[in-house]
C-alpha cells in the first residue's frame, strides 16, 4: 500500500474515503463538524461510539471527500483502539471499493498505531474471501504525521502481514525445508546472516529432540539461525528469540482427534513470527545484535515416529521420556534454547502454540508470559502496552517442576495431570535455558482467530511481532 501524507485544510483533501474515530463521549471534532455540514445532530441521534459501531456517509458526486466512515471507539484512545479504529476503517473502505482512505492523526503518537492497522485491516493472507474486495491502495494521512514513526509503522505493519501469510500457508505447501528456504531467502535479502542445520548437521550437534519429533515425518526437521550483526551494536547484548515451527501437528502416535487437528498448519506460527520480528530488526537497522532460531518440524505418526514410553536425549544431555508424541513443542524448543545459549544469548525471548491450556487460562484475549527474569518480563509488558498487544503473566514456582520430573529419565515431556498445563510445559523449557534471562509466550490461544470481529478478520493474526520490535527498539537505549 502506498502511503501519502495531507497537510493543510481538509478542503484541498480528495479521497474516496476518510475515517474518524469517535468515542462514547461523541466529542464533537470541528473539523467532522465542517466536513459534514450541519449533520452532526443526525449522527448523534443514530450514532453512540460503542467500540466497532460504524456509520457509512456517501457525501454527493463532486464532492472531494467521498464518504465519511464514523467508527466508534469506546472510551480509550491507547494504541490497542488506535489500531483497532484503523484496521476496521481499511477493511469497511475496501469493502466499499475505495481506493484511498484518509486518516487524521491527532497527535505524533498516534502515526505508528494508525499506519500498522490500516495495513493490517487491508491485507488479505493468500486473498482471504471475506468479502473484502482488497482495492485498497493508498493511505493518506492527515495532520500531526510524525515520518520516523510511519517509517516504523509501515515495516512493523508489512512484518505482522508476512508473519500472517506464512502462518495462512498449508502445510502441503510449507513443510520444515520450505520454511527454512523462506528464512534463508528472505532474511539474506533484508541483510541478515543466515544458516540451516539439516538432518546431518542436527545429528552431529546431537540435537536428538528436535530429531525425534522430526523422524516421524517423510519431510525431516530444520533448524534455521538468522542474526542481524550491525556494526555500532550495544555492547554486551545479544537478544536470541527462539521460534516454535510445527509445520503441522497431527500429535505423531498420540494422534489428535480430527477436530483439533484440522487447524495444525498454524503450529509454527511461532517460527513464522520470530521470522517476521527478524525483517523487521534488519529493515529498522536497529543497533543491537540479534539472533533468530527457527526449530523446524513436522510431527506425523508413521513406522519411523516417535513412540510413547521412547527416551531421548536433548543437545545438552539431559534425558527425557516421551509420555505423550503431541507435546512435541516443548521438545524442539529444548534443543533449540540449549543452542541460543551456546551461542552467547544475553536475553531470550521464545514465541510458541505450545498448549491448548492456554486458552483455558487466558482466552484468546491476552498472551500467556512465562519467565525467570522480573526485568525481562517488565520490558516486554511495557513493549506490549506501546504496540497495543495484550501480554499477562503467569506463576512460575519451582513445585510446578515436580510433574515434569522423570522416573527413569531427566524430564518427561508432559504430566500425569492436566493442571496447569501452560506452566508445566514452561518449567519444562526453563531447564534448558541455564542463568539466560528468559521470555517465553504461549500463543496458542492468540496467533489465530476463530472469529472475525468488527476490526479484524478471522484467521493469522499475527501476534506479538509488533511488540517484540516494540522491545528490540527499547534495548536500544535500556542497560
Ligand atoms: N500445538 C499444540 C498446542 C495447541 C493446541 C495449539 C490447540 C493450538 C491449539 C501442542 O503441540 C500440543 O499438542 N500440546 C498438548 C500438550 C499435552 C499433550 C501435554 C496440549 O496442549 O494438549
Ligand atoms: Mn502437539
Ligand atoms: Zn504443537
Amino acid at each position: 500500500m502506498n502511503i501519502t501524507t495531507h497537510s493543510g485544510p481538509l478542503e484541498a483533501l480528495a479521497t474516496d474515503a476518510m475515517a474518524w474515530p469517535i468515542g462514547t463521549d461523541l466529542k464533537r471534532e470541528p473539523e467532522l463538524e465542517g466536513a459534514l455540514a450541519g449533520l452532526w445532530k443526525e449522527i448523534e441521534a443514530g450514532f453512540a461510539g460503542k467500540q466497532g459501531e460504524t456509520m457509512v456517509m456517501h457525501r454527493a458526486p463532486g464532492e472531494a471527500i467521498r464518504r465519511h466512515l464514523l467508527v466508534g471507539v469506546g472510551r480509550q484512545a491507547d494504541a490497542m483502539s488506535l489500531h483497532a479504529f484503523a484496521s476496521q476503517a481499511a477493511r469497511i473502505a475496501a469493502k466499499l471499493g475505495a481506493r484511498s482512505l484518509a486518516l487524521r492523526v491527532a497527535s505524533a503518537a498516534q502515526t505508528r498505531p494508525l499506519v500498522e492497522g490500516a495495513l493490517f485491516g487491508a491485507c488479505h493472507p493468500r486473498g482471504a474471501k471475506d468479502g473484502n474486495g482488497g482495492s485498497l491502495q493508498e493511505l493518506i494521512l492527515c495532520g500531526a504525521v510524525e515520518h520516523g514513526s510511519l517509517d516504523a509503522g509501515r515495516i512493523a505493519g508489512d512484518a505482522v502481514n508476512y508473519a500472517r501469510e506464512l502462518i495462512t500457508a498449508p502445510a502441503n505447501e510449507l513443510g520444515p525445508a520450505q520454511l527454512a528456504g523462506r528464512a534463508l531467502a528472505d532474511g539474506r535479502e533484508a541483510g541478515l546472516e543466515a544458516q540451516e542445520y539439516d538432518e546431518a548437521a542436527l545429528r552431529s550437534m546431537g540435537a536428538g529432540a528436535i530429531l525425534a519429533v522430526g523422524q516421524g515425518s517423510a519431510r525431516p526437521p530444520r533448524m534455521v539461525r538468522l542474526a542481524w550483526n550491525p556494526q555500532h551494536a550495544k555492547a554486551g547484548t545479544h537478544l536470541f528469540l527462539v521460534g516454535k515451527g510445527i509445520t503441522f501437528d497431527s500429535g505423531g502416535l498420540s494422534l489428535k482427534s480430527a477436530d483439533s487437528m484440522e487447524k495444525m498448519k498454524y503450529d509454527m506460527a511461532g517460527a513464522a513470527t520470530m521470522l517476521a520480528v527478524m525483517l523487521g530488526v534488519a529493515r529498522l537497522k536497529l543497533p543491537v545484535r540479534v539472533s533468530a532460531l527457527l526449530a523446524l518440524a513436522e510431527n506425523m505418526p508413521s513406522g519411523t515416529a516417535l513412540r510413547p514410553g521412547d527416551v531421548i536425549a536433548a543437545m545438552d544431555g539431559k534425558t527425557i521420556e516421551v509420555i505423550n508424541t503431541d507435546a512435541e513443542g516443548r521438545l524442539v524448543l529444548a534443543d533449540a534454547l540449549v543452542c541460543a545459549t551456546r551461542l552467547g544469548a544475553t536475553h531470550i525471548v521464545d514465541a510458541a502454540t505450545l498448549t491448548g491450556a492456554v486458552s483455558v487460562a487466558l482466552g484468546s484475549v491476552n498472551v500467556a508470559v512465562l519467565s525467570n527474569s522480573e526485568p525481562l518480563t517488565q520490558a516486554l509488558r511495557a513493549a506490549g502496552r506501546q504496540a497495543g498487544e495484550r501480554f499477562w503473566p503467569l506463576p512460575m514456582d519451582e513445585d510446578y517442576l515436580a510433574p515434569m520430573r522423570g522416573d527413569i529419565s531427566d524430564l518427561r515431556n508432559a504430566s500425569a495431570e492436566r493442571k496447569a498445563g501452560t506452566i508445566t510445559a514452561a518449567k519444562f523449557l526453563e531447564q534448558f535455558v541455564g542463568e539466560v534471562p528468559w521470555v517465553h509466550l504461549d500463543i496458542a490461544g492468540t496467533a489465530w482467530a476463530d472469529k472475525a470481529t468488527a476490526a479484524y478478520p478471522k484467521g493469522a493474526t499475527g501476534v506479538t511481532v509488533r511488540s517484540l520490535l516494540r522491545l528490540v527498539e527499547a534495548m536500544v537505549s535500556t542497560p
